[in-house]
């Protein structure tokens, strides 16, 4: 059996939340590989709207078992607030959820630590979701990282290690030795709660279900355009959230990755700081925010946005292998009189369709514009009454992109959603 992954192929808050959701079904787990509390991935059906940041988003499904893969970092205290609003709406998420005791955990100076590198970056700043995710894989790649498992070991001495050093930083940059005692004795409680649920060696665990014929879906974070190696680094988050990422952060071999579902938004956004080509400062920008409710789940910031970039998706498709896209959004663009798609960038008058090594400057993406479908897309229920002009604008990205588009989203509810045949 493989396992399928499903990934931003944006800067993030595509929708992932809500078509893993809608796929759950299919499958008999569902698990996340990197990334953190920095995620927020929204689902809404039957007139309820959750927002989910660390546990997978099958977990509203049949009773699945849903994992947090050793690739994820673990705030306990965001945790905690996450499951018992679960548990809250009955959903019975101590025995279906599964954590990886390989997967690292945040601690309250790793987010002081986050502000204080920011600060120290001035102008230049990430714009970060400051969850403290950048010092949190810092530390598990300079080995000095706390993990889960730990918990179960000598806990006392490597948290007061971890604390010891984080503190000496702190004072450096800051200059000031940072108060922790109300956050710590929170997140020590937090810690606590976490060892309630099975905390287990997730690579062998998934390797066995795949083993017993079992499927998995793994669910990204974030967006490929965030990928710590190939995004618009230094923008980007510090995980790798490409497929290969589903690899390390699950312990999967690359040759058992079954299908990749991309998904992308009909158009573009991104939250903080860094590069974006397609970027609208104007009206349509504006409308495109209004109409898209494009403000963060985690943070409420105000998403920048823009038209969609063909030269990203292709990019960010090579580097998946993407077999499937999934398009969210495009009732947000049902009254545009037309819509544009970036096909490729004109750098300093050489035109080019590869993703260049920097977009930060000169570059001025080359538009192919389509006339709009002008039609209340939110409730079609099936491929059959799309309009002309939508059937076209598909038919145009398929042949771009030279992938299949086989899941259309018209909505934010479950029931919103459109299987191609
Ligand atoms: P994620 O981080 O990729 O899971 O995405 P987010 O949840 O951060 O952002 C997606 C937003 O769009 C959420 O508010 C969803 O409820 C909403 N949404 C998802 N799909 C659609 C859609 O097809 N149409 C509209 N209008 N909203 C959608
Ligand atoms: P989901 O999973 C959109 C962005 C932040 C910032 C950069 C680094 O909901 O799509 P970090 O806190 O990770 O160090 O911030 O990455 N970012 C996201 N943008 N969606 C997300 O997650 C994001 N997670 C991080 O805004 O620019
Ligand atoms: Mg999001």
């Amino acid at each position: 059996m493989k396992i399928d992954v499903l990934l931003g192929l944006q800067w993030g808050d595509e929708g992932k939340g809500k078509v893993v959701d809608v796929l759950t079904p299919r499958y008999d787990v569902v698990a996340r590989f990197q990334g953190g509390p920095n995620a927020g991935h929204t689902l809404e059906f039957e007139g309820k709207k959750y927002v989910l940041r660390s546990i997978p988003s099958g977990i509203f499904q049949h009773g699945q078992v849903n994992i947090i893969g050793n690739g994820v970092v673990l705030d306990p205290v965001l945790f905690r607030e996450e499951a018992e609003s679960l548990e809250k709406s009955g959903v019975d998420i101590k025995h279906i959820l599964k954590i990886s005791k390989k997967a690292h955990l945040i601690m309250p100076t790793h987010r002081l630590l986050d502000a204080a590198y920011e600060k120290l970056k001035g102008d230049a700043k990430i714009g970060t979701t400051g969850k403290g995710i950048g010092p949190t894989y810092t530390d598990k790649t300079s080995r000095n990282g706390l993990r889960i498992g730990d918990t179960l070991l000598d806990f006392d001495n490597r948290y007061a290690a971890a604390k010891k050093r984080h503190i000496e930083l702190l004072k450096a940059i800051t200059g000031e030795t940072p108060d922790i005692a109300e956050a710590e004795a929170k997140w020590l409680d937090a810690v606590k709660y976490l060892q309630q649920y099975e905390l287990i060696d997730s690579e062998h665990y998934v390797n066995k279900l795949l083993a017993q014929g079992k499927s998995i879906l793994c669910e990204g974070a974030q967006g490929s355009l965030l990928d710590v190696d190939f995004g618009s680094y230094p923008f980007v988050t510090s995980s790798n959230t490409i497929c290969a990422g589903a690899c390390t952060g699950l312990g999967v071999a690359p040759n058992k990755i079954g299908d990749v579902f991309g998904i992308f938004k009909a158009y573009c956004t991104r939250v903080g700081s860094g590069p974006f080509p397609t970027e609208l400062h104007d009206e349509t920008g504006k409308k495109i925010r209004d109409l898209g409710h494009e403000y963060g789940a985690v943070t409420g910031r105000e998403r920048r946005c823009g038209w969609v970039d063909l030269v990203a998706l292709r990019y960010t498709i090579m580097l998946n292998g993407v077999t499937q896209l999934i398009m969210m959004k495009s009732d947000v663009l049902d009254s545009f009189d037309t819509i544009k798609a970036c096909v490729a960038y004109d750098i300093d008058g050489t035109t080019t369709t590869d993703f260049p090594y920097s977009i930060e400057s000169n570059l001025t993406p080359i538009y192919k514009e389509l006339p709009g479908w002008k039609t209340n897309m939110t409730t079609i229920k099936s491929e059959d009454e799309f309009p002309e002009n939508f059937k076209n604008y598909i038919a145009f990205l398929e042949k771009e992109l030279n992938v299949p588009i086989t899941i259309v989203s018209v909505g934010p509810d479950r029931e919103q959603t459109i299987i191609r045949k």
